[in-house]
Parts: C-alpha cells; structure tokens; sequence
C-alpha cells in the first residue's frame, strides 16, 4: 500500500483502541509513583506490587499507548549493538552481564505469563543474525565468539537460514528468543495491578518531579502525588533537562506488515547487520487464515531525515525482493528508538537528582528486554535488595571507550542548532498545499505551519521548548520532531514525546 499516509497505526493496537484509565482528579499518596505505562513502567509496577508496595502509574494517555504499541516485541538476547562492541565497551564481565539479563528478562516475562495466565502469544523461538547481500559474513564468525564469551554458549554459525524465499546466507542462530503480542501482555498486567491494589490514571500529563524527602509529582492540572520514590519510565525522560540527553540520540524506525499464506514463512526472529538496519518476524493472529510478516528497519536520527514516507517505500522494497508472496501491506507504523552512546540503556537512580528518583531510558532497539530488566533493577533498587545489574545500567556511568561517540553525538546536537541561521523551508504560508507542513522565517522568529486537508492554517512557534532547537516536520506520521534530543509534537503543537514536557507555543509573527 505505498502512499498510505498520515498518521500510522500499528498491528498490536485493538481495533475498539485501547482501554482508557480516568485522570487523576485529586491530590495523592502512595510509596511508589511511576510515570509512563510501557513495558517498563508497567513490569517495575507489577513487580513491586506483587512485593507489596503500595504503585501509582500515571501516563499521559493510556497503558501501552507510547512506544510500547509501536514496537515490533522482538524478545531477544541478540543485543543489536552486537557483543563484541559491547565488550569493547564494557569489558568482558559487563557483556556476560548484559547476556544474562536480557535472558532474565525473557524467562521473566515468560513465568509472568505463565503465572498469570496472559492470553498474549509468548511463543519461544529462534533468532537468525545474517549480513547484507555483499558483506563479508566474519562479523558473524567475531560475533558468535564473544557471545559464546557472554555465555551464550548455544549461540551457533549455520549456512542458510530457514527461509526459503531468499538466501540470507551464513547466519548466527541464536535458540530460546521469543515473541508476544505486547499490548496484550500489558493489557492483562494492568488488569492485574488494579486486581491487587495498584491504581493507573490515564490522560495524566506530569509537569513537575521533585525527589528527595517530601518527594511529590506535579500533574500539568496541579495534582500532586505524595510519595517515597518515583520512577520516570517515559521513554526518554521528561525530569532530566540535559544530562542523559547528551548521552543518547533519538532514531526513528519503520514497520510494514502484509499478510503471507499460513506457514509460507518461518516462524523466527531475524535481523540483518546493514546500516540501516532490517528486522523480521511473523504474527499469527488469532481467528485469520494468514500470517502476518512484520518487517522493520530504515532507522534515521528523528528529524533529521530528509523523506520519511520514503522510508516506507524502500522497506516495502525491500520486503517484495525478499518476500515476493507477501500479500498488499495492511499495517505501516513508526517508532521511537533511544540509542545509548555505549549500547545499553540507563536504568537507575538519575544522575545529579535525590537518590529516591529512577529513570530508564535508551532502549537501544531492545525495549522489551531493556523495559522488563527496569522493572526487576529499580524493584530491586527501590526495595533496597542488591542487584548484579546495578553497576552495568547506571545513568551516571561513564564509559570511557564510548568517549568518541560521545563527542559524535554532541557535536551532531550542536550542528542542529545552525537551523535557526537558515531560512525556512517556504517563503510563505501560501505555498502550502493542503494536508502539509513547512517552517516559516518571520524576522527572527521560526514558524511551524501545517495547513490540514480542509486547508484551515494552523501555526505554531517552531522552537522546541526543551532545549531551544527548531523542529521538523514529518510526514509520515504528521508530527513535528526535535533533531537535538528527540521531542516530538502533534500537527497542533501537543507534546507527543518528551524530553519536553510542554507544548510547542503561541507563533509569534515578526511585525
Ligand atoms: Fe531537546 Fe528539542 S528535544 S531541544
């Protein structure tokens, strides 16, 4: 379906939407408050719940309505930053570490649902790691070796995957992955914490965090919840200005899905070593006569790409080489991806902040993991119990071999600030067509106009009011997005996606 446009929806997202939480109303207390209803938000809630605290999850929308939705729920110890960088990175104790808790994190989301009967289509499977048509496969040989050293001894070079479409080659083959539907699974675990005492407010949009003794969060309508700790799980977080932001980049990643004859493709997981990226996997939704093959990738820095309707072209593309039996694409959906300068996410206490406030954040392409290994690090943290993991996801780490992407990263954040030195992209709103965007110079002043389909004009200041950087539109999923950190706006200026925490402002136009 090239040219399906607007807004995207994902495959996970029930067709009635999702079930909605009512806003907080009144002032709170409660032990824990945890902002943000993903995967991370919600595990760290059902776990310290089940360890008896007393959890308040506030999200700005609904459970499972943020990135967790738009994700593909690869559930995997292949971390995409491959293990021996990771090594490099952390030494070879850290990437054992990291092996074993991203596999902690997928039995533990296994006996979870097991224990709770979750009706979400956790299935145990294989992973095949493959190259690029033309690429040399020793990476794979260099890979498989340091994840036999991480301890994934099980981790095996085999010729051929077993796709028989096409031929990707030598291949890793890593057993015991696995995949569920994740708003299935996070559906049932809310059910769950409200079951056992736990209370979500939805449409609660958090404006203020202030840890220390009287810790207490602050909604944008001025409720205030009184607790012991908060644990910010928003994906990128709304508390802290710069610190961690300079220590991550914000990419954006595409999904197609089109449905393929019952059987006609393997049932794995499979990812390619390209840059950009691809990832694959098979859905077998329940009550349909096909499968649905979900194929993900064409990653770019968020706003900072040129097309990103493009990007959907060249992964259907992509797909039709490989898949030539792949029905019309019936799903197209796009998805934030934190990415970690040193390859794993920040999970814990937040750095330069009072020890009772926890952030997780740079889900590193790996969010299901990395948001399941947060619940089980800050339940740990919280209750005060020790933890292997503590030391290896520390926000505050500093990982002296990361020390050039480190720079990369800043000076790129840097380079994006020259935007407010350029023109706009239209010398007047007039040059607008209907159902599109463009910003404006006014003076010194920036303008982001939209004009939507019935041709009404809508304009907004175009600087982000994070860090002062001047969005972008984009196209695809008609947002305006921050190339510094990653903020991203709806058509109408409403915060979608922090590091900001307020909508974009009032335009301004130069006299
Ligand atoms: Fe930081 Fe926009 S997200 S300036």
């Amino acid at each position: 379906m090239t040219g399906m446009s607007g807004r995207t929806s994902s495959i996970w997202m029930p067709e009635k939407g999702l079930p909605g939480y009512a806003a907080l109303e009144r002032d709170a207390q409660v032990e824990v408050c945890i902002i943000g209803a993903g995967i991370a938000g919600m595990s760290a809630a059902y776990l310290l719940v089940q360890a008896g605290r007393s959890v308040i999850v506030v999200d700005d929308a609904t459970v499972g309505s943020g990135q967790t939705g738009r994700t593909t729920a690869h559930l995997s110890n292949a971390l995409d930053d491959r293990y021996f960088e990771i090594e490099r990175l952390h030494g070879a104790q850290g990437a054992r570490l990291a092996a074993q808790s991203h596999t902690a994190a997928i039995d533990r989301i296994e006996s979870i649902v097991a224990k709770e009967e979750i009706a979400c289509e956790f299935e145990r499977l294989d992973g095949f790691l493959f190259v690029p048509p033309g690429e040399s496969p020793q990476i794979l040989e260099r890979e498989q070796q340091a994840a036999r050293r991480a301890g994934l001894i099980d981790v095996e070079y085999v010729q051929h995957s077993p796709f028989n479409s096409f031929d990707t080659g030598p291949c890793l083959r890593f057993p015991r992955q696995a995949q569920f539907h994740p708003l299935k699974y996070l559906t049932r675990l809310a059910e769950i914490l409200i079951e056992c005492g736990g209370r979500i407010f939805g449409n609660t949009h958090v404006h203020r965090v202030q840890g220390g003794a009287k810790a207490q969060v602050t909604t944008r309508n001025g409720q205030v919840i009184a607790c012991n700790a908060i644990v910010v799980a928003t994906n990128t977080p709304v508390n802290n200005r710069l610190v961690i932001h300079t220590k991550q980049a914000a990419y954006r990643t595409y999904v197609i899905a089109a449905p393929v004859p019952k059987g006609a493709v393997a049932k794995v997981l499979a990812w390619d070593t390209g840059d950009p990226y691809h990832y694959i996997r098979i859905e077998s939704p329940l009550n349909s006569n096909t499968d649905m093959l979900i194929i993900g990738g064409e990653d770019h820095k968020t706003g900072q790409a040129v097309s990103t309707e493009e990007r959907f072209s060249r992964l259907e593309t992509w797909m039709w080489e490989r898949f030539p039996l792949a029905g019309p694409i019936q799903h197209q959906w796009s998805g934030q991806i934190m990415e970690p300068i040193d390859a794993l996410a920040f999970i814990g206490r937040n750095p330069m902040d009072d020890p009772n406030v926890y952030i997780v954040t740079g889900d590193s392409g790996n969010g299901m993991t990395h948001g399941t290994i947060a619940g089980m690090l800050i339940t740990d943290l919280i209750l005060g119990r020790e933890n292997a993991w503590e030391k290896l996801y520390d926000p505050a780490r500093i990982t002296p071999k990361a020390v050039t992407d480190f720079a990369r990263e800043n000076l790129n954040v840097a380079a994006q600030y020259a935007h407010w030195a350029a023109g706009g992209d239209v010398s007047s709103v007039e040059d607008i067509a209907p159902g599109e965007a463009a910003i404006i110079s006014h003076g010194l002043n920036k303008i982001a106009a939209y004009r939507d389909e019935a041709g009404a004009l809508h304009e907004r200041s175009a600087v982000c009011p994070h860090l002062g950087c001047i969005v972008k539109w984009n196209a695809a999923e008609k947002t305006w997005d921050c190339p510094c950190h990653g903020s991203r706006y709806k058509w109408d200026g409403t915060v979608i996606n922090g590091p900001a925490v307020s909508n974009l402002t009032t335009a301004v136009h130069a006299k």
